[in-house]
């Protein structure tokens, strides 16, 4: 497959000077890639782009699985010193859904939706390694389904980028997003997820409709706080729920 790096890195480089763009036939993940170079003390920006990844992971210790070419799978590697860093998985997510299609939709904190089945999944890690306060080392990590799923088993089949970007390769895409992705991580890094919070309320596919928490509580989702927590209105009052650890779904 034929990456368009050069493009990618002439949109970038002026919003991240020392910006590098590598592709990778094979990785475990980039996420874990990038991660393992921090340790090892090299922090500056990168675009880590994998062919295929063998152990991809998405959130709540969940794999993220992809056949090579049927997906896109990156990691935008960088350091950041956000006053705040609440919302910045949502804000990823709202450039990516504005970067799609109008019909692109979020579910909180951070599926991308087509139709409310999953298009694209998004995993932001930070660490501090050299020690002390900011900023620190954020990887954000993202996978984008391209290709029609193969059977997957799941009872809601994924949606893939062909249902609203005919003809459109793994390159192609990541043409469409990074620069606008780029952008909303320096302005989120400026003034934190304000900027994104209507616009995410705009693309919210829990809003209004009934949700279940992990933990079992029913409830309806009333859209996302100034710092990108989501408010779900249950039997006992107005709940904030703000970990990511937390699982929702419409519920059946
Ligand atoms: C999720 O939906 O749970 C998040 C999925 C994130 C997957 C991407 S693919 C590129 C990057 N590397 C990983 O190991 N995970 C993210």
């Amino acid at each position: 497959m034929l990456w368009p790096a050069e493009a990618v890195w002439e949109g970038v480089s002026p919003l991240l000077p020392g910006f590098t763009v590598e592709i990778l036939p094979q990785v475990d993940s980039t996420n874990t890639e990038l991660m393992r170079r921090a340790r090892a003390g090299r922090s500056e920006p990168v675009l880590l782009v994998a062919e295929q990844q063998t152990a991809g992971r998405g959130r709540l210790g969940r794999g993220w699985r992809s056949g090579p070419g049927g997906s896109l799978t990156f990691s935008l590697g960088l350091s950041l010193a956000p006053a705040d860093w609440s919302g910045l998985s949502l804000a990823v997510g709202v450039s990516l859904a504005e970067s799609l299609d109008p019909a692109v939709h979020l579910k909180w904190p951070n599926d991308v939706w087509l139709s409310d089945r999953k298009l694209a999944g998004i995993l932001v890690e930070t660490a501090s390694f050299g020690g002390g306060e900011a900023p620190r080392y954020a990887v954000i990590g993202v996978g984008v389904n391209i290709a029609a799923p193969q059977a997957t088993g799941l009872s809601t089949p994924p949606a893939w980028t062909g249902e609203i970007l005919a003809g459109a390769d793994a390159g192609q895409v990541l043409l469409r997003l990074i620069q606008p992705l780029v952008q909303s991580i320096k302005a989120f890094e400026a003034l934190g997820f304000a900027p994104f919070q209507a616009r995410f309320d705009a693309r919210d596919a829990l809003r209004d409709r009934a949700v279940v928490l992990g933990d079992g509580t029913a409830g309806t989702a009333h859209g996302t706080t100034e710092s990108g927590a989501l408010l779900v209105h249950t039997a006992a009052g107005m709940l904030t729920v703000t970990s990511s650890d937390v699982s929702v779904r419409p519920a059946a």
